[in-house]
């Protein structure tokens, strides 16, 4: 059965799920077909994908080229996609933006922030696009806070902080919320204070709704960084070092 966005909203509190990002046919096709229930065109393709150092570096192009590759895969998974970096600075950027992204395949459109975009989402939300927030640690705001990763929620103003940004998105229709590295007693507490919103952690405790992950950190496809939160399941960049020398020894005599 097609997962919608209404089957997401029933799991609240009854069951934890699963969601991956996507970049490419093949790629989502394997995750559709292994079950996974959501999948994203995350812009974190510029980093794993496209070899930049950070999000920023994104564009509504990219996303929408490797979205319609991903829409080829539609199965049962839901679908949606990031807007990147500076593609919803007004609400009218970014219901113009949102609308490419559902015309290219996305069944929903994410966007990193709280209470500063409420506007935009607002936008997003009045033209019938579901939307998914972004709270705790936001890749697109990284090199303005001078290039670290850091954990949100660890003292009392980022605590209410995130939890007023919370309920402002659920507040204003949010569906789901990926909390990104945000200390796991806040996520947790986000959890229970949002009755309506599911929460998507990653690096932030296994109290909330869903978890998501960077795919290419869950199957070793980004061998030169893994987020301490990750175990890879599988080391596939070591599997294609080795299958490529294999086949390159057995075309040179003494490689
Ligand atoms: O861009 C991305 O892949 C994301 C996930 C990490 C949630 O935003």
């Amino acid at each position: 059965m097609k997962i919608t966005v209404e089957t997401l909203r029933g799991w609240k509190g009854c069951r934890p799920f699963g969601a991956l990002t996507a970049y490419d046919y093949p790629g989502a096709r394997l995750l559709d077909e292994a079950g996974v229930p959501v999948l994203l065109v995350g812009d974190s393709l510029g980093m794993v994908v496209l070899g930049h150092p950070d999000t920023t570096a994104v564009t509504m192009d990219d996303i929408v080229h490797h979205l319609r590759a991903v829409a080829r895969a539609r199965g049962r998974a839901l679908i949606g996609a990031d807007l990147p970096y500076k593609a919803y600075e007004t609400p009218a950027q970014a219901v113009c933006n949102a609308r490419r992204l559902v015309e290219a395949g996305a069944e929903y459109v994410k966007a990193e922030g709280g209470q500063e975009i409420l506007p935009q989402v607002r936008a997003i939300l009045a033209e019938g696009i579901p939307f998914m927030g972004h709270l705790g640690m936001l890749p697109q705001h990284v090199v303005e806070e001078g290039g670290k990763y850091r954990i949100k929620g660890r003292d009392e103003a980022g605590r209410q902080r995130l939890l007023d940004d919370a309920l402002a998105l659920e507040e204003a229709g949010a569906f789901a919320c990926v909390l990104e590295l945000v200390t796991p007693p806040v996520a947790a507490e986000i959890r229970s204070v949002c009755s309506r919103m599911l929460t998507l952690g990653i690096g932030s405790g296994p109290d909330c709704d869903g978890q998501i992950l960077v795919t290419h950190d869950l199957v070793g496809a980004f061998p030169w960084f893994t987020p301490k939160f990750v175990e890879p399941r599988v080391r596939t960049g070591e599997s294609i070092r080795s299958a490529a020398q294999d086949w390159l020894a057995s075309l040179i005599p003494n490689y």
